[in-house]
């Protein structure tokens, strides 16, 4: 089971794109060539005629710009046209001429730009500053959830792959404050959740922590978590706003370690909506909403849990990469693959062994081996991602894990702390002394409260 993140960096492919939607909502990081950043992409839409995606390659070529990547497709605007999706280095010469000769031949023509990766580190990456900058990089996916390696198991199905391209569609179009268009699952889509719904569970009473014990039945009242029925993802994230302020968001395909951890730092969850190919209920070499609804669901209904996982998030925002590497390495072992402590007992909390019928029990045999979780030691161990991890770490309770990342978050080289404002949804830097100031205000007032609740809580007991 995988992470919808993928723990390479810079840009890969991006093979499916909607010209409407990118002239209509600006999805993409658009910015003028003045403000181009170190890799950069361009996405173009030719009129169909023989040999026009050699013009436009002539143009590259005739101002000395190499492509690293190039993509095309049918334009979505319809068979007359074409899209092409290309790569390049901005530090090319001429690349900026290249893109004013190509605006004359192009029906469109949008520029997307990606974090740079130069090496100067006193350069801070970009991130989002408010809840709604993800849509700004909600579509820089590495891969498009339509697309499937050859050895997937709907690979040779056309149905599923279909199916699978409406879902990606939803995800792609979707923006922050909409709600999460309803999906009418198929008869068969609905019998593969049943059969993961049952086997798992029937372990989640022995092998689940107290916290997922607690909120499943939550969801089984109020989101419609049942064998016979898929719940939407809109309930699902408004039930989850009620308990923590996690809410979901759909996503279209793999989204990079940094922009996932972004997520989560605004209490942010992205998700699947599609469900894995019928052939193999009990198995799927990427998320699906099985994943996402039994495995990591139920956790982000639990408060401790819900900061423990905002705590990696916001250690992660304008960090170097290879500390969003360590960081997205501790999320692969406590929310994707964690056991926690309970009295004398060892349970999973991480959603990968959440929903796997397999490794939920393996994980808790004598076969793997089991680490106390250390953020300094956990984040550079390596592991496998297409079969059960011989390593597991455990943490004592969420709070000391929340604890920890904090700690490790402390040593990360970044000229500023994050604080999440969760009253107008945005990012706050506390890097100088009027930030402080408020800050200082905030927790005066919370500490007034506390005192006043303490005062009171006394007369009572007098
Ligand atoms: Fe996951």
């Amino acid at each position: 089971m995988d992470a919808l993140i993928d723990t390479s960096n810079g840009i890969s492919d991006l093979s499916v794109v909607n010209v409407k939607e990118l002239k209509s909502h600006h999805s993409y990081i658009e910015e003028s060539p003045d403000d181009l950043e170190q890799a950069v992409s361009l996405h173009f839409t030719l009129p169909e005629k023989v040999g026009a995606l050699a013009e436009a390659l002539n143009v590259f070529q005739e101002y000395g710009v190499t492509l690293g990547h190039i993509e095309s497709r049918i334009s979505q605007e319809g068979y007359s046209s074409y899209d092409f999706f290309v790569t390049c280095e901005n530090s090319q010469k001429g690349l900026k001429e290249a893109i004013n000769a190509l605006k004359l031949k192009a029906s469109s023509l949008q520029i997307l730009t990606r974090q740079p990766d130069d090496g100067n580190k006193t350069e801070i990456p970009w991130f989002p500053r408010k809840i709604a900058d993800l849509d700004k990089f909600a579509n820089s996916i590495l891969t498009y959830g339509a697309e499937l390696d050859a050895d997937h198991p709907g690979f040779t199905d056309p149905v599923y792959r279909k199916r699978r391209t409406e879902f990606a569609d939803i995800a792609y179009n979707y923006r922050h404050g909409q709600p999460i268009p309803r999906v009418d699952y198929t008869e068969s889509e609905t019998e593969t959740w049943r059969t993961i719904f049952k086997e798992l569970t029937k372990l989640y009473p022995t092998h689940a922590c107290q916290q997922f014990r607690h909120v499943f039945p939550l969801l089984m009242d109020n989101c419609g978590y049942r064998e016979d029925n898929i719940p939407q993802l809109e309930d699902v994230s408004k039930f989850l706003q009620d308990c923590t302020g996690f809410r979901l968001r759909p996503v279209a395909g793999l989204l990079s370690s940094r922009d996932f951890l972004a997520g989560l730092a605004f209490r942010v969850f992205h998700s699947t909506q599609y469900i894995r190919h019928p052939s193999k209920p009990m198995y799927t070499p990427e998320p699906d909403v099985c994943h996402e609804l039994l495995g990591h669901v139920p956790l982000f209904a639990d408060p401790e849990f819900a900061q423990f996982s905002q705590e990696i998030g916001l250690a992660s925002l304008g960090a170097p990469d290879d500390y969003v590497q360590k960081l997205a390495t501790c999320y692969w072992f406590t929310v994707e693959y964690g056991l926690c402590r309970e009295g004398n007992e060892i349970k999973a909390f991480g959603a990968g062994l959440l929903s796997s019928f397999g490794e939920l029990q393996y994980c808790l045999t004598d076969k793997p081996e089991i680490r106390p979780f250390d953020p300094e030691k956990t984040s550079k161990q390596t592991y496998p991602i297409t079969s059960f991890q011989p390593v597991y770490y455990v943490a004592d309770s969420f709070q000391d894990a929340k604890q920890k990342i904090k700690d490790y978050a402390s040593n990360i080289l970044r000229p500023f702390t994050v604080r999440y404002n969760p009253y107008t949804q945005t990012m706050e830097m506390i890097n100088n002394k009027d930030r402080l100031g408020s800050l200082c205000k905030t927790i005066r007032y919370d500490v007034s409260l506390m005192e006043d609740a303490l005062q009171k809580l006394n007369m009572m007991v007098a």
